[in-house]
């Protein structure tokens, strides 16, 4: 395999299972796949999907999240947002069985899910089919030489370009300093977002209707302080 093939550039350095399930967790995940997840044979080279066509929201609005985690703040966004369709992809079992609980006791019909490596879907779809993507605290993966782990990429960031509409947004928020510097130094390289901050204030404090994240929290009770960065997909570029 060279550097440049594909399989080897898409390996997931994340861990797929944790503790085992209890049978209740089980029985959610086993629904929640069953009724909410995405079926691979979905993907296609075409990259014609439109995930409007899965959900039909009434707003015509679709989001993202990329590493959901639990799913906490996928489900409160859905479910603040009954009009808007959602996305969300993690390849982590334990936290997909969560979402799916919450899928599933919220009564939410407005998400569906990938639980797999985003990576693997994100070329099928149409070009402008996101109205926005969050990717919050992902993995910062803080030595130098793992940083080729970490999600935001050069490859990544142009994926996202094509796939949000102009005007869409762009949501990534962390607790890690490497994360944070890794993650602004990416998009001020770019022409094709740009960012919405006019103070400190304004990535020093969560965005509007923000329902926190699990990882948020646990930085929160060490004392780690998380910053939101907020880009708009330009209309040039
Ligand atoms: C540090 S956790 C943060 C989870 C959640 N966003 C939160 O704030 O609580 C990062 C998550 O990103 C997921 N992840 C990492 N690489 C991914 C990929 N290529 N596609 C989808 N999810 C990914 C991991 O499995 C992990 O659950």
């Amino acid at each position: 395999m060279t550097s440049s093939d594909p399989e080897k550039r898409l390996m997931f350095y994340g861990r797929r299972h944790g503790r085992r399930l209890r049978p209740q967790q089980s029985a959610f995940l086993e629904q929640g796949l069953a009724q909410f997840a995405l079926d691979p044979d979905l993907l296609t080279d075409a990259a014609d999907l439109d995930p409007r066509d899965w959900l039909r929201p009434a707003s015509g609005q679709v989001f993202l999240e990329i590493g959901f985690g639990g799913g906490e703040h996928l489900a409160a966004r859905a479910h603040e947002s009954p009009d808007c369709g959602f996305i969300g992809a993690e390849p982590f079992m334990n936290g997909v069985a969560r979402l799916c609980r919450h899928i599933i006791e919220g009564e939410l019909d407005n998400i569906r899910f990938w639980p797999e490596d985003v990576r693997l879907l994100l070329p099928s779809l149409k070009d402008h089919a996101l109205d926005g993507v969050f990717i919050l605290f992902p993995d910062p993966w803080p030595k130098s030489r793992h940083q080729n782990r970490r999600i935001i990429q050069p490859q990544m960031l142009d994926v996202l370009a094509r796939l949000i509409r102009p005007g869409g947004s762009l949501l990534l928020a962390s607790d890690d300093p490497t994360a944070k510097t890794w993650m602004l130094e990416a998009m001020m390289r770019r022409d094709d977002f740009h960012w919405t901050a006019r103070s400190a204030e304004d990535w020093r404090q969560p965005p509007p209707g923000w329902p926190g994240t699990r990882y948020m929290a646990k930085a929160d009770r060490v004392g780690r302080k998380s910053a939101w960065f907020t880009f708009i997909r330009s209309d040039h570029a």
